[in-house]
């Protein structure tokens, strides 16, 4: 939402277009394939959905259009994984999609408001201090101690705003909240409805409401759901992807998109460094060179596509800024070093260990490994 909704006044900078936004939102960003297509899409629609189940699928896995409007893939990776959480969502069952970390959850869950409701901005960041109005409401206290407990004094919270529009509410970190604070989430989803004891009343939900929520499978056991919770939604195990060539075309896509937005020009040879990042990091955290013949020991941090990418994005900047365009090894050499060596005492040795015994050694990787050597001394 654009425009504070007490004083209907705009913020500085709201007047900006979605282009000059540093990060525009997934609806501003597509705006253009999300209209084509809605215009194409003959479909049936759920209600207050703004495409079909179908078209949703086909803009986030990608697609050409009959009139030849080419819809560039927002998820890569399995198609009927996309297409059950798509189709969750047009049930009476919430989403939840689980992953260890930088596996897209954020970002498909962004993707999926942001296709089915037009908007991804309904959105609750879990944290261990999350309080329950953050799930329910809250009160404009200077209204409330002048008025007393009224409909203006309630302040609404993202998931009472979905539930009010029929729109779709997004949940980061579920399982990070603290358990009761998350139990209150199970009238919403079994009964669709939102009591307000203070006034009597009770927002009924509105069809086309539905909830995604994202969790991390690191955080097990932090605050797990509780089972009456978990019942209530359908899970998505987002996986690593499966291969090299996948994860390089992924990171390829992304860096692509961060450079453009950035204004950094495209860099000649790129596709060459990220081979090699998503090959040291592949190989880290399988504890295994990629031929199957060398056990390497996995440093301590996570190590997931999501850290490739802000590597390559990295040494786009430096070969831009600094160099000479072209992107080379010691353009992404110490955001190498810096991802792997997350605790100095431990994984600084893994470090040099598999430099040593496995990049040393590899053919045409001498530039690499001269440019680790480098930034690790
Ligand atoms: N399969 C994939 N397809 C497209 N993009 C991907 C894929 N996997 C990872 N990414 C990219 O990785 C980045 C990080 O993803 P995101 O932040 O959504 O991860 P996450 O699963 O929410 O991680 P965390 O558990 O740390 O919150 C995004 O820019 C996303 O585009
Ligand atoms: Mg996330």
């Amino acid at each position: 939402m654009s425009v504070n909704e007490s004083s209907g006044e705009r913020l500085p900078g709201e007047r900006l277009s979605g282009a000059e936004k540093l990060r525009p939102h997934a609806e501003q960003a597509f705006a253009g394939e999300l209209a084509a297509l809605a215009a194409q899409d003959d479909r049936p629609r759920p209600a207050r959905w703004k495409l079909s189940p179908w078209a949703v699928a086909t803009y986030l896995l990608g697609g050409t259009l009959p009139d030849g409007t080419v819809i560039t893939p927002k998820y890569v990776g399995s198609r009927r994984l996309v297409e059950v959480a798509v189709s969750t969502l047009a049930t009476d069952r919430a989403l939840l999609l689980l992953g260890v970390p930088g596996t897209a959850k954020t970002w498909v869950s962004e993707h999926l408001a942001a296709a089915v409701s037009g908007d991804s901005t309904l959105l609750v960041q879990g944290t261990a201090g999350t309080p329950e109005e953050a799930i329910r409401y809250g009160w404009n206290y200077a209204r409330l101690l002048a008025e007393g407990p009224t409909r203006d004094a309630l302040v609404p919270s993202p998931v009472m705003r979905a539930m009010r529009d029929g729109g779709t509410v997004r949940v980061e970190e579920l399982t990070r909240i603290p358990a009761d604070v998350q139990d209150s989430l199970i009238t919403i989803l079994s009964e669709k409805t939102l009591p307000i004891p203070e006034l009597g009343q009770e927002v009924q939900a509105v069809r086309g409401f539905n909830l995604i929520a994202t969790a991390n499978d690191r955080d097990r056991g932090v605050n797990d759901l509780s089972s009456a919770l978990r019942r209530r939604f359908n899970t998505v195990v987002l996986p690593l992807p499966g291969t090299a060539e996948a994860e390089v075309e992924i990171v390829t896509r992304r860096v692509d998109q961060i450079g453009r937005s950035l204004d950094l020009p495209p860099a000649p040879g790129g596709i060459e460094e990220i081979r090699r990042v998503v090959t040291v990091f592949r190989e880290l955290r399988d504890g295994l060179t990629g031929d199957g013949r060398t056990k390497v020991k996995s440093p301590s941090g996570t190590l997931s596509t999501a850290e490739a990418i802000s590597v390559v994005t990295g040494g786009l900047a430096l070969s831009a800024h600094f160099g000479d365009g072209v992107l080379r090894a010691g353009d992404v050499a110490a955001g190498v070093l810096g991802a792997v060596v997350r605790d100095p005492a431990t994984d600084r040795v893994v470090w040099q260990e598999y430099l040593e015994t496995v990049v040393r050694e590899r053919e045409g990787w001498q530039d690499f490994y001269r440019a680790c050597r480098e930034v690790s001394a």
